[in-house]
């Protein structure tokens, strides 16, 4: 399983259509943000299967929203249930996936919302592509890294995912005969193994606050 050919990537995340042109409305991302009395950012999950990414992401998400904050969870398993559902796990299909929900990220901190994305996106540079894109949108994209061993998130084996791919069942599975390519700067690692949930959670907020994304004095 290689890295997706440089050529297909192109192909994929090239303007495609001509004479389109973008459309400004009056309302702009800022007036958005204060309708909402918050700053859209992209939180982005990445590590293995079972490293407690999308858990982590729905702790987060009940916490923000009791203190009054609107998130939104784009997670793996049901994204692709609906908008990806013609992509499966080879390198290219996995760049592409990651390339949408990117975009999708990236619509939902133009409308004021609080993405938390949850995804094994496993290509440094695919990620590092959709931070790009904030970057370039003067969008706050923060990654954090939720890393465990190899053997934590098999033993979790939440799905049974693992098994089946160890019995040869699933090809291509991250972490077993798939790459995974850890970080090298995410903004926040978590060791989902050594940590509580609340101060998984609690970490997440300090950080959110020290970029601004929620005001200092929310607590
Ligand atoms: S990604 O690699 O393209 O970022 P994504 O996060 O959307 O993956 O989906 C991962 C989820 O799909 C896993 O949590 C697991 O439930 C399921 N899955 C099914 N097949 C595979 C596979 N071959 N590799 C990894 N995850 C798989």
């Amino acid at each position: 399983m290689g890295i997706p050919s440089k050529m297909w990537l192109k192909g994929m995340a090239e303007q495609k259509a001509t004479n389109v042109h973008w459309h400004e409305g009056d309302i702009t991302t800022e007036d958005r943000n204060k309708l909402l009395r918050q700053k859209g950012a992209t939180i982005w999950f990445t590590g293995l299967s079972g490293s407690g990414k999308s858990t982590i992401a729905v702790a987060l998400e009940g916490v923000l929203y009791d203190m009054g904050h609107l998130c939104y969870r784009l997670d793996g398993d049901n994204v692709r249930l609906g908008i990806n559902k013609n992509l499966g796990f080879s390198a290219e299909d996995r760049t592409e996936n990651i390339r949408r929900v990117g975009e999708v990220s990236k619509l939902f901190v133009d409308t004021g919302v609080i993405a938390l994305s949850s995804f094994i996106s496993p290509y440094r540079a695919d990620r590092d592509q959709v931070r790009a894109l904030h970057d370039a949108a003067g969008m706050d994209f923060i990654e954090v890294f939720v890393d465990v061993p190899l053997d934590v998130a098999e033993n979790r084996d939440p799905k049974g995912l693992y098994k089946k791919a160890r019995a040869g069942e699933i090809k291509g599975f991250t972490g077993i005969d798939d790459p995974y390519e850890a970080p090298l700067h995410p903004e926040l690692v978590l060791n989902s193994h050594e940590m509580s949930l609340e101060d998984e959670v609690t970490a997440i907020l300090s950080l959110l606050r020290a970029r601004n994304v929620l005001p200092a004095e929310n607590n």
